[in-house]
């Protein structure tokens, strides 16, 4: 949803923005553009097309040598995927350059009032307004801090910015309203990003800033505002992020490579929240008072982590008997909330950062709710106006598509299901052991799946000249088959619908042929009889199977052209097993019809506009 950088130091600007930019794009990669101040004036390269078209342009007609900078990634909200619609945008007379993440509602009547005063605009964006608006109030009031503060109140929406000003070759300005916005402290340099992992090369000491708030960075400053003005104080955080996250290492892509780490994440957990065979999470009263003597739990989220929240439904019903509804952030966050104090709301997300997703804790919270957070970045919006936060810990996640992320939200609802169950009485002390000592052998049984990598491989090469897909699976394993799909059409643009299997009869079922390959998810559970029913509909109409299957398991064998075998875990944990083969099978028909699946079209990983 576009990123941001900016930089101020005694380091080669170009470079540190560049790379910058490069860390931040997964956030949206459809133009990408520099804007350097140099004694001359502000000076702006910008062009359509990945990070990598800019670098070029770069290379082939370089830019002068300056210490200061801004730059930015874009995601297209107003305006197409143009050289002129890529930030960074200058004013009319060339005294400000902005570039900015997320979107300004009241764009088209500030434009109408600066157009009557004049201003010409050369591009579709909403962001042009704020470069001349800033020049407009600049002149008026001859003030440069005046001139921030009134801009910044004068515009309604969602805005983390970075701001160049001609007549000061020491100053970065950064604002946020409703969009990320991190400071890096340095030595004699100092960086603002849209993510910390901007900022993990130069420094690890960070500055996170809260909404309507201002920050005039300086080479050897900092100094912050609220939005009238008054100076604030601010905490310093330490990163503990390793760089290497961020980098892909050996691995060519990093979906692959967050698709192999996911046994040491699942390691991680069971290190954080498991003692002798026991989760540790309730003992800490807060989480215990947020979930105990709750009538109702209603889990908001989007994308993957809405799956995650559909595994977790059935967990928490199946074990520790909570109703729980499971609502996409984006519909639950807009209409009446029906809820008594009983309720808890648990909202779900990888980055913290999901504007549907905020929308939904904000409603919640408007309406007097506790929120239980469910979250991988520390320090994210999501996980500071929450009550209470469990991390995943997953660790940085850049590939768009989530993997390593979504098997930790499964891992942890896992843990809080059985502890929950487990504190309510509804299951005694040796289910509760026998069950995480299985846990624990989870990330040794994922290694083992991993190791099939080069036979889903194979059967991506039998699948990927497919138009659809279609992915089935039924209870705990539904959400299996929708996040499959989910993985397969975001990555590789194949059309891919997930269904539960003892629906398809009422509908998809007319989809199937002899050309659609349907993959099968049904390891052993208790709804194996019923899904491999469902599997002999598919192939009695010459569907092509695929299944993914408990080893040893002949009968689904028999029905299926390819067959993916798992270990034999308890059902509960089946989620977590049987998502790994499709997010390989998913990652290699995207290699085998050419699409980057670290960068689908059209997507980014932290969507932070409405
Ligand atoms: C975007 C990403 C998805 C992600 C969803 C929710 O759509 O492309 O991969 O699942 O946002 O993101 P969150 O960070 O809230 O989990």
């Amino acid at each position: 949803m576009c990123g941001i950088v900016g930089y101020v130091g005694h380091k080669d600007a170009e470079s540190v923005l560049t790379v910058g930019l490069q860390k931040l794009e997964y956030r949206g990669y459809d133009s990408a553009g520099i804007a350097l101040l140099l004694p001359s004036g502000i000076i702006v390269r910008k062009k359509a097309g990945k990070i990598r078209e800019l670098i070029s342009s770069l290379e082939e007609d370089p830019l002068p040598k300056s210490t200061i900078g801004i730059a930015h990634t874009r995601w297209a909200t107003h305006g197409g995927v143009c050289d002129v619609n890529a930030h960074p945008h200058v004013s009319q007379d060339g005294l400000f350059a902005v570039v900015h993440n997320g979107i300004i509602d009241n764009f088209s009547a500030l434009k109408e009032v600066l157009e009557e005063e004049g201003y010409e605009f050369r591009s579709e964006t909403d962001t042009e307004v704020i470069s001349n608006l800033l020049e407009r109030n600049y002149k008026l009031l001859g003030d440069l801090k005046g001139a921030v503060l009134k801009t910044v109140r004068e515009l309604k929406g969602s805005f983390a910015l970075a701001v160049l000003f001609r007549e000061d070759d020491d100053l970065v300005i950064g604002v946020r309203k409703d969009s990320p916005l991190v400071v890096g402290l340095g030595e004699g340099e100092n960086i603002i990003a849209s993510d910390p992992v901007a900022i993990l090369p130069h420094t690890k000491r960070v500055v996170y800033m809260e909404d309507e708030e201002v920050v005039f960075v300086r080479r050897n400053s900092v100094d912050f505002y609220d939005f009238e003005g008054n100076p604030i104080q601010k905490e310093v955080k330490i990163l503990d992020y390793n760089e290497e996250d961020a980098e892909k290492g050996p691995y060519p892509h990093f979906m692959l490579k967050e698709i192999y780490e996911q046994p040491r994440v699942l390691a991680v957990n069971l290190d954080m929240y498991v003692r002798d065979n026991r989760p540790v999470l309730l003992k800490d009263l807060n989480l215990r008072r947020l979930l105990l003597n709750r009538s109702r739990v209603v889990i908001e989220a989007a994308g993957t982590s809405y799956h995650a929240g559909l595994v977790g439904k059935y967990l928490l019903e199946t074990y520790a008997g909570v109703p729980v509804e499971v609502e996409y952030s984006s519909e639950f966050s807009h209409r009446r909330l029906v809820a008594d104090s009983k309720t808890l709301v648990v909202a779900i997300s990888q980055s913290g950062e999901t504007a549907d997703t905020i929308d939904g804790l904000r409603h919640a919270k408007k309406h007097g709710l506790d929120v239980l957070a469910i979250v991988n970045r520390p320090e994210s919006t999501i996980a500071r106006e929450s009550d209470y936060v469990i991390y995943t810990n997953a660790g940085i996640e850049v590939g768009v598509a989530s993997t390593k992320a979504y098997i930790a939200q499964v891992q942890v609802l896992t843990l809080l299901a059985l502890e929950l169950a487990h504190v309510k009485g509804l299951i005694t002390d040796d289910e509760l052991e026998y069950m995480i000592s299985h846990m624990k052998s989870l990330p040794r049984i994922v290694e083992k799946v991993l190791s099939l990598d080069a036979h889903v491989e194979h059967i991506a090469g039998k699948i990927f000249r497919s138009t659809n897909a279609m992915f089935l699976g039924r209870g705990i394993n539904y959400p299996t088959a929708l996040e499959g799909a989910l993985k397969l059409k975001e990555v590789s643009y194949m059309h891919a619908i997930g269904y539960a299997a003892g629906e398809m009869k009422h509908g998809p079922l007319a989809l199937v042929d002899d050309n659609l390959p349907v993959i099968v998810v049904n390891p052993k559970s208790s709804v194996y009889e019923l899904t491999v029913s469902s599997t002999h509909e598919v192939a009695s109409r010459g569907g092509r199977v695929i299944s993914v299957i408990t080893e040893g398991d002949r009968r689904m064998a028999e029905i299926s052209e390819y067959k993916i075998h798992i270990p034999d875990v308890p059902e509960i944990f089946t989620p977590i097993v049987s998502i790994v083969p499709l997010q390989l099978l998913a990652y290699y028909v995207a290699i085998l019809r050419g699409v980057d699946p670290d960068k689908p079209r059209n997507l980014a990983k932290s969507v932070t506009v409405r």
